[in-house]
């Protein structure tokens, strides 16, 4: 039996997080060491579609087939995830369609203020399949203005599958009446559209029926919002001020992104060289620049010293992880194991010896991004959360047995210096010691005219970066002992670099690389989160939903990070909005931390409908 290289070396590379992992064979016995090899994890249970493989369409097996037989065979299946973050009601109000299995069937009657319905499409694959089906918004149908309050959602076949949304006769932000918005299409998964509305719109759409009522009125083509569509993903902080001008960190929701460096690699030890999709948490285009670009504000950034130069990693140390034993007995392996040994740093009985990892962006090419992206995006607020950091100039030879590579203190200052090349800091947050997460973005945007005051009230702001330092550092104050301590930023408190309790959040991640285990795992830590929250005043941390799975080292077989994340995605707003849950004894995450952030910009857009629908609403401007 010969099995490839690349995929044993994968099973040997790393976990997704910088910890240590001790002495224990890998595998108890070579047989469920080769059942892993054979049978990848199951990442998308939570479809009730068959789980789509390797090969999603079916196109390769079918290629063989004639055309009528494939067009038997093949399907285009999808679910669309109509997330319903109104006080509206929908209802559906017709439809047609041609060529479909399954369609009308699949709409519901009525979809309720705050609930999330997941519709199950399936078209053959002819160029003239098509169909439709139309909501109304009820309390805004009849509206003067000639606007009906409806739209609809339309499959067309004849460029490939796709779903669209026409704006009939209703508008929403950036979706004029008329307008039609492509959803992306993710076969054999969810796509979501998402409505979002504050939730006083209720009572203030109903003036505009009775315009003697007076007050502020709701139009559908301001405070009505979709996602896609309405929110720029570079700018959807600015376009959304008016909603959440007051909103503290404590109120708002963020899109976050774990291991934001890790969209390529730069270096790393020669066991990760060979499989950089171990390491790999983002896909190679999205940089922390694009990251921005397409929404995500919260950054999880691992700094490390490699070759002298400051970049961001993803390292573990391993303390003698040993192949399964008899391993050599098996015909083809017995090489393997000892090229797997070399690679790893250790001999054939301990494979993996000390730190295994790889150097994701440069630090020099984050700021000069963010500092592109800020000057060209004003009003947006952006958090950079320093951690995990390490001199990885330690680990060549017996250095490399040293677990506690820790940056000293020094080494965390001249960190602190390079940082400070980075614009819009938070300078104008003097006062010592103080508590972000009770600052409404209101103060902390500072007035985009430099001349005005800081509490001046016009919706023209500046962006700001918060950096904020959540890191150990070992101080070898004698020789024998290594103390570890808080990093020190005070010398940097008025650069606006800010330390852990400053910005205090709950993060716990699910250490799991199973998704349903994960899923369940941080939505019970959320809700748990949220009861605490109103048991004590009000007085508790920020949450933070992390939805990684992290590759265990004997599952590192089966791919790369970014394909287990992109799963996970198309998951999350199926599982937050799931069961009216969301907002329930004011449970919504304030940062939602994925991998794989996706240029389409739906976490962003999930992320948004969360804050216009469920967060406290902010006086008029
Ligand atoms: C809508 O108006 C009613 C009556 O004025 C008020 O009690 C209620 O709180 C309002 N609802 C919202 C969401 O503003
Ligand atoms: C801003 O602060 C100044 C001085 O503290 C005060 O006089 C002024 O009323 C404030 N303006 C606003 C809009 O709160
Ligand atoms: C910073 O990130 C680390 C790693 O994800 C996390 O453990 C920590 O809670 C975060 N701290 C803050 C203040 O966000």
């Amino acid at each position: 039996m010969l099995l490839p290289l690349k995929p044993l070396v994968a099973a040997l590379a790393l976990t997704g997080t910088t910890s240590t992992v001790t002495a224990a064979p890998l595998f108890d016995s070579v047989t469920t060491f080769l059942s892993h090899l054979t049978n990848p994890p199951n990442a998308a249970q939570h479809l009730d579609l068959q789980t789509p493989g390797a090969d999603p369409t079916g196109l390769n097996t079918l290629s063989t087939l004639g055309s009528s037989a494939k067009s038997v065979l093949q399907k285009n299946q999808a679910y669309l995830l109509l997330i319903n973050a109104t006080p509206f009601t929908l209802r559906r109000t017709g439809g047609h369609s041609y060529q479909m299995p399954v369609w009308d069937a699949s709409f519901p009657e009525v979809v309720q203020p705050g609930e999330s319905i997941r519709i199950k499409i399936e078209a053959k694959t002819h160029k003239d399949d098509a169909a439709e089906m139309r909501y109304v918004i009820e309390e805004l149908k009849n509206q003067g203005q000639g606007q009906g309050g409806e739209i609809e959602f339309q499959y067309r076949g004849h460029s490939g599958p796709l779903l669209q949304v026409e704006w009939k006769s209703l508008a929403s932000l950036n979706n004029p009446i008329g307008s039609v918005r492509a959803l992306t299409w993710h076969q054999g998964n969810n796509i979501p559209f998402v409505l979002s509305a504050a939730p006083s719109s209720l009572n203030t759409s109903s003036h505009n029926l009775n315009p003697n009522q007076p007050g502020f009125s709701f139009d559908p083509s301001k405070h009505l919002i979709a996602f896609p569509g309405s929110l720029p993903t570079s700018s959807w902080m600015k376009t959304s001020y008016s909603r959440l001008h007051c909103l503290t960190l404590r109120q708002l929701s963020l899109p976050g992104t774990h291991n934001s460096g890790m969209s390529l690699l730069t270096g790393g030890t020669p066991l990760v060289k060979a499989l950089p999709a171990s390491v790999q948490c983002h896909s190679s285009s999205m940089t922390v620049g694009s990251q921005l670009a397409s929404g995500a504000r919260w950054f999880d950034i691992r700094p490390v010293i490699a070759g002298g130069k400051w970049a961001t990693g993803h390292y573990t140390f391993f303390n003698g992880i040993k192949l399964p034993s008899g391993l050599e007995q098996i015909p083809g392996l017995g090489d393997l194991a000892k090229e797997i040994g070399a690679l790893g740093g250790g001999d054939k009985d301990r494979a993996l010896d000390g730190w295994q990892g790889g150097n994701g962006q440069l630090l020099s090419s984050i700021i000069s991004e963010i500092n592109t992206f800020t000057a060209q995006n004003p009003g947006e607020l952006i958090v950079i959360n320093l951690s995990h950091g390490l001199n990885t100039d330690t680990f060549s030879g017996s250095g490399n047995s040293n677990a506690q590579a820790h940056l000293s203190q020094q080494e965390w200052d001249n960190l602190m210096t390079e940082l400070l090349k980075l614009t819009n800091r938070a300078t104008h947050l003097t006062l010592p010691n103080i508590d972000l997460s009770y600052l409404p973005l209101s103060a902390l945007l500072p007035p985009l005219d430099p001349s005005l005051p800081l509490n001046s009230t016009t919706p023209l702001r500046a962006s700001t970066v918060l950096i904020v330092v959540d890191d150990i550092t070992s101080s070898s104050s004698s020789s024998s002992t290594n103390t570890l301590t808080r990093v020190n930023t005070s010398p940097f408190a008025p650069q606006g670099i800010f330390f852990r309790r400053q910005l205090s959040i709950f993060d716990s991640y699910a250490n799991t690389n199973s998704l349903p285990a994960m899923m369940s795992d941080q939505l019970s830590k959320m809700q748990q989160h949220s009861q605490k929250k109103q048991n004590d005043d009000d007085d508790m941390d920020m949450f933070l939903l992390s939805w990684t799975l992290t590759q265990p080292v004997e599952t590192m077989v089966t791919g790369s990070i970014v394909q287990y994340a992109e799963e996970a995605n198309r998951a999350l707003g199926e599982k937050l909005w799931a069961g009216g849950q969301m907002g329930k004894e004011g449970r919504y995450p304030n940062v939602v931390s994925v991998d794989a952030f996706g240029a389409d910009g739906e976490v962003t857009g999930l992320v948004a409908g969360i804050n216009w629908f469920l967060a406290e609403e902010c006086p008029a401007l």
